[in-house]
């Protein structure tokens, strides 16, 4: 499959630019959060707003193990680090790089945190940089305190962070209270991505597919597959290929609109029969065609569809109209 191109990105992207060139003007740090869901593309942002700062010092750490060491950020920006020169203490640098066998009963907590705020000090040297922080919601207490203590330095530097809301985080409690935190300090800036737009999705099908092959009805229903998860939809394009083109763009009739509506509020195919009046047999075939055009695999699944097509009314016609209003004109 071609790469997919970056869409719908650029307001964040330059809200990215305006911090650094903060950073850059006043020599003090700014904290930038990125948050959003598993896929919504804040790695994709980070890199995209990276690839333009050519010249600029970038320290970039993540949680690299399942169950972090303390200090993980730091250890993962000095991993293949020259660190000889740093003027700290050469057991705590190497208690900090994770080096085996180094005792850390030495230092206190307090007296490590100034190290390895010392040890960041160093690396970044007299030039802005911008550190990048990722999955922050997988990060070990130290690098969370540690993080949140750089953001109050006078570090000429772009603290660039993205997590998952805490919920899916290892400690919730902890990243929750980091991410404001850092969104507190002055001149923060804090984005969260939602999923993609169906007219951003239908960017990309556009431009992987040729225009031909994508139309507004299509993307919408792509879009409604994927809920606009950039992560879902490169993986749906990768397994179905030229294939999802073939997906049916979801023209539903307004019986089978009002049956959907009901499937939503739990109903069952008799329940459905008596509430609009005709047979279940009848009602068993709107669901089928339903499924069909909706590419739903369930009546779950449908009934998700119908619920997000009302959350976001916006984007498509036909859920702004309120099935009950839409059943009591059809009997009239
Ligand atoms: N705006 C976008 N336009 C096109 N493709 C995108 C966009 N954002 C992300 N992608 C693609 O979607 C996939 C997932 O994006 P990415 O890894 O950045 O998500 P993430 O938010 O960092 O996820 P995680 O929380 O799992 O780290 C990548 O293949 C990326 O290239
Ligand atoms: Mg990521």
């Amino acid at each position: 499959m071609m790469a997919m191109p970056m869409v719908g990105r650029a307001p964040a992207v330059e809200e990215l630019r305006r911090a650094w060139s903060r950073v850059r003007a006043h020599r003090e740090p700014i904290a930038a959060v990125v948050t959003g869901a598993a896929g919504t593309g804040k790695s994709a942002l980070v890199a995209a707003f990276l690839r333009e700062q050519e010249k600029t010092s970038v320290l970039a750490g993540t949680a690299r193990v399942h169950s972090p060491a303390p200090y993980d950020w730091l250890a993962a920006v000095l991993a293949g680090r020259d660190t000889r020169g740093l003027d700290v203490p050469p057991d705590a640098l190497s208690w900090l790089k994770q080096d085996p066998d180094v005792p850390r009963e030495r230092y206190t907590p307090d007296a490590l945190l100034r190290i390895a705020v010392s040890v960041v000090r160093h690396l970044v040297g007299r030039a802005e940089a911008v550190l990048v922080v990722e999955d922050l919601h997988a990060l070990d207490p130290a690098s969370l305190n540690l993080i949140a203590e750089l953001a109050t330095t006078d570090l000429p530097a772009l603290l660039l962070v993205t997590s998952q809301p805490p919920g899916a985080a290892v400690s919730p409690q902890l990243t929750e209270r980091t991410l404001a935190r850092l969104g507190g300090t002055p001149g923060a800036v804090r984005r969260h991505l939602s999923g993609l737009l169906p007219a951003e999705v239908g960017q990309i099908l556009q431009h992987v597919y040729g225009s031909e092959a994508s139309s507004p009805e299509l993307a919408e229903a792509i879009w409604r597959r994927t809920e606009g998860n950039p992560y879902r939809l490169t993986e749906l394009l990768a397994v179905e290929g030229a294939d999802v083109l073939r997906t049916p763009a979801a023209d539903l009739t307004a019986r089978e609109r009002e049956v959907l509506g009901l499937i939503a509020e739990g109903m069952a195919n008799k329940q459905i029969a008596s509430a609009l009046g005709i047979s279940v047999r009848t009602v068993t075939v709107h669901v089928s065609n339903l499924l069909r055009k909706t590419g739903a695999a369930s009546r779950t699944e449908a009934a998700l569809w119908a619920l997000s097509g009302r959350r976001s009314g916006d984007h498509q016609a036909g859920w702004r109209d309120n099935p009950r209003a839409a059943r009591s004109q059809s009997s009239a």
